[in-house]
């Protein structure tokens, strides 16, 4: 974690505004990163009821961040923290929001014709300069910057869940990405303190092309009764060294979100047998049981 930009870095930094579009569990999460890192940041949401919301996770996670970094200077910690968030304004203006911004991250729902909608606005109302990225989980990165004229400022930025603690991020090249889009988004990728990885459009990328048919594969072993939903947890950490097991992990990604996944390359993919949709999961997402954040999944959370 970095406490803030070098004099020099941000001197250089093509990137120093940066306007993130929804304000969920991960564009709180980049907001904060971005905030925390001294970038300028705008975060947008549909009401002003979830910019609230997000403003109030962000602090809470601002908290557990100054809390590690300044173990034992709270004074420190509280100026890091009333500074990061000095640095994040929230927004329900689209137009507004964009008209000094580098870079747009959009992470808004997973849903093609939604960031379609989103990003042909994007197109004619932000200037000329602003470079356009999606965090998208499973949908094309070419498919979503078909709707715009800046094809060359065009990528994928992809975060990991929950972006204040992982360190990694996928950075989507398509075709027409330019050199000079995709070297800012490196460049940035390490100025808010994440590896960066380069990735081509393909589905899942690098991360989600193996640990979504990782974690469907193990929830096929538990509904074919070959092991218990605990036995397969228990195995994987300290078998494997995952921090969390594939069935838990599948209740902290949340089953609506890992489903929909699922089922937009099935639909695009349907000879692939590792995108054959789980039917517990389908019965937990009907049920409403989305795992962590609904407070229960394949396991209760209090
Ligand atoms: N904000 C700030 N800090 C946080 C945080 C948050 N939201 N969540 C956790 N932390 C911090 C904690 O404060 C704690 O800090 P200390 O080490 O200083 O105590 C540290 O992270 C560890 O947290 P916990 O002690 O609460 O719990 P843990 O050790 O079990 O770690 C975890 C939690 C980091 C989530 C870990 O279990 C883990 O890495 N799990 C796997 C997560 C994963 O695989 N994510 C990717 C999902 S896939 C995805 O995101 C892509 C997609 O498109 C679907
Ligand atoms: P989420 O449902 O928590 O948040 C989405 C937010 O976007 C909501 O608060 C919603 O009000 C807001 N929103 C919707 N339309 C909007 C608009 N037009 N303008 C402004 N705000 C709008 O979802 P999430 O889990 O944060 O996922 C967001 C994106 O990130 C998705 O594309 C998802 O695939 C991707 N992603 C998710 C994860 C994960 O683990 N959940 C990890 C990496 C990437």
């Amino acid at each position: 974690l970095k406490r803030g930009l070098s004099t020099s870095t941000a001197m250089n930094a093509v990137i120093k505004n940066v306007t993130v579009i929804g304000g969920g569990l991960m564009g709180s999460g980049i907001a904060q990163v971005a905030a925390q890192t001294g970038h300028n940041v705008t975060l947008v949401e549909v009401n002003a009821d979830l910019v609230k919301k997000a403003e109030e996770s962000i602090s809470k996670s601002l908290v557990r961040v100054a809390k590690k970094l300044h173990k034992d200077n709270s004074e420190a910690a509280t100026k890091f923290v009333n500074e990061s968030q000095a640095r994040i304004k929230g927004s329900t203006d689209i137009p507004n929001a964009v008209k000094d911004s580098d870079l747009v991250v959009e992470a808004i729902v997973e849903n093609l014709e939604m960031k379609h909608k989103l990003f042909k606005n994007l197109d004619e109302v932000a200037p000329p300069k602003t470079m356009f990225a999606s965090n998208t989980s499973s949908l094309s990165i070419g498919e979503i910057a078909s709707v715009t004229k800046r094809k060359d400022k065009f990528g994928g930025l992809h975060f990991f869940n929950p972006v204040p603690v992982m360190k990694l991020l996928e950075v989507v090249r398509i075709a027409e990405t330019s050199d000079e889009t995709y070297q800012a988004f490196m460049a940035w990728g390490k100025a808010i303190g994440k590896t960066c990885v380069t990735c081509k459009d393909t589905p899942g990328f690098i991360v989600n092309r193996l640990l979504v048919p990782y974690m469907a594969e193990a929830v096929r072993m538990m509904e074919r009764g070959d092991a218990s939903p605990r036995d397969i947890d228990t195995a994987m950490k300290l078998g494997a060294g995952y921090p969390m097991g594939p069935i838990e992990l599948s209740d902290y990604v949340g089953h609506d979100t890992s489903l929909s996944i699922v089922e937009g390359w099935h639909k695009k993919f349907p000879d692939n047998p590792l995108f054959v949709p789980n039917e517990s999961v389908k019965k937990l997402v009907e049920q409403k049981k989305l795992g962590v954040k609904t407070g229960e999944g394949f396991y209760k959370y209090n």
